[in-house]
């Protein structure tokens, strides 16, 4: 029998993963249950928030807190842990004023309207993902530029505006790598706004780039990619500046989710720059997991929910989470026919999930597996506390769960040297398990998530954090495991 904790207990536990961690180790993790592979050689960077107040004052939303890098690095069977935070302008500028100076996204300075009246300057708080290409790791946060870190120390070298490439634009957080071209996107303006899109080689060198316009405003933070498209979808969200502009409330406070409206699935050619917007029933979701073309139809899988998870107010209060109401998305498909220009939706999984991922080579190619975060009970008013392979073959599905008080992070797939089998491969996750209040890094086996292959337990907890990615090399120069 599963047991599984009390409403309260759960919310409990679930905010208790957002704790501050202000300490920055590095060391050799010695606590291992299991061991890890041999073949296991090379980095694991992920990004996520840290700090949840300054100067004892709380944030008013996770995605405005602090970056802070959680590193592993694997060498011959050994494990190495590193976390730093960004050194952002506004990670210093407040540690060292000891109080919260800037408003972000759902955090509003304190003493009124009086202290945040036409201050647009949100924070960069470099806290979402962390990527390395062409010689360079990003900290990268969607609403600006990129901070470049040395991936050997993790010092920060400073915001990025990658050889003079980035102006007015933002720099999102979810670039996708498709055939060895590092491709994201970035957005001007409020409304009506620029959408630009950057393809990179492995040099860096710009190799493609294009601009389209858009009617009103969009709330990108993910996108797609096959061989022959980019495809972004517009959930219908209406903007209201001027209680921001005015102090009044938050950027987050000033969105509303118009459930009257249209979802638009807008299809950029990579090769014209030739645009097609389709349209389907108003939904919402952070991210997307795989898109492919077969028989002149786009064919993508993501999370998707009925509405945006809108707050009352702007403080944390994490620990009053009700989730009677669904927080998290569901797994659906969605089919877009290019010749009739239908657009079908189909739900492939109940369960509440999120941070969908698949094979690096599968990227834009049809996947059979998708690899997720997902609630470990099948029903959607549940937080993520489970490992998901999801077969879309055929709607079966693997699971491994780390019991009823944890809760697991984004899975990175990392292939075994030298296999293209889309499953042949491991899969990382950070483990938070507030019974304890530590944290692990958990290792999978990805063709088989019944019993984990390691776990290696941290002397300390991480709060819950956003994505990262895998790299080969380990930058492990003068460490001596
Ligand atoms: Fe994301």
């Amino acid at each position: 029998m599963i047991v599984t904790s009390s409403p309260s207990q759960l919310a409990k536990d679930w905010a208790k993963g957002y704790t501050s961690q202000p300490n920055e180790y590095a060391y050799q993790i010695k606590d291992i249950e299991g061991q890890i592979p041999p073949d296991l050689q090379g980095t694991l960077f992920r990004n996520g928030p840290g700090l949840f107040e300054v100067g004892g004052e709380s944030i008013g939303h996770v995605f405005d807190a602090d970056g802070m890098l959680r590193v592993f690095r694997f060498q011959e069977g050994k494990i190495y842990f590193q976390n730093r935070y960004i050194r952002t302008e506004g990670y210093l500028k407040e540690q060292k004023a000891n109080k919260i100076l800037y408003r972000g996204f759902g955090t509003q300075r304190s003493g009124g309207w009086l202290a945040n009246i036409f201050n647009t300057n949100l924070k960069n708080a470099a806290n979402t993902n962390v990527v390395y290409w062409g010689g360079k790791l990003w900290a990268m946060w969607e609403g600006g530029f990129p901070h470049q870190l040395d991936p050997e120390t993790l010092e920060t070298i400073g915001i990025d505006d990658l050889e003079g490439l980035l102006n007015q634009e933002t720099f999102s957080a979810h670039p996708r790598i498709i055939d060895h071209s590092f491709i994201n996107f970035g957005v001007s303006g409020m409304s009506p706004q620029t959408l630009t899109i950057w393809e990179l080689n492995k040099q860096r060198e710009t190799i493609k780039s294009s601009s389209c316009p858009l009617d009103g405003f969009s709330l990108f933070h993910d996108f797609l990619v096959t061989p022959n498209y980019y495809i972004f979808i517009k959930h219908p969200f209406k903007l209201n500046p001027l209680p921001f502009l005015l102090g009044i409330k938050s950027l987050e406070q000033c969105l509303t989710f118009d459930d009257q409206n249209t979802a638009k699935i807008i299809i950029i050619s990579r090769d014209s720059q030739q645009m097609e917007i389709l349209e389907t029933e108003a939904f919402f979701g952070f991210h997307h997991g795989n898109a492919w073309e077969l028989n002149n139809k786009i064919y993508l899988t993501t999370i998707c929910s009925d509405t945006f998870p809108q707050r009352e107010n702007d403080k944390m209060e994490l620990d009053k989470m009700s989730f009677e109401q669904p927080i998290f998305g569901q797994l659906w498909q969605i089919t877009l026919d290019l010749s009739s220009k239908a657009v079908t939706r189909e739900p492939l999984l109940e369960r509440s999930c999120d941070f969908p991922s698949v094979h690096p080579a599968f990227v834009g190619q049809e996947n059979r597996y998708l690899y997720l975060s997902v609630a470990s009970q099948p029903t959607n008013k549940a937080p993520t506390q489970a490992i998901m392979k999801y077969d879309q073959s055929n709607g079966k599905y693997q699971i491994w769960s780390p019991g009823e008080r944890s809760f697991a992070g984004e899975p990175v797939f990392v292939p075994r040297q030298g296999e293209v089998a889309e499953d042949n491969g491991y899969l990382l996750s950070v483990v938070y398990d507030a019974s304890r209040h530590r944290s692990y890094l958990v290792i999978l086996d990805a063709k088989n998530l019944n019993s984990p292959l390691a776990k290696c337990y941290l002397t300390h907890h991480l709060p819950q954090g956003f994505h990262g990615t895998w790299t080969p090399q380990n930058f492990l120069n003068g460490v001596s495991l």
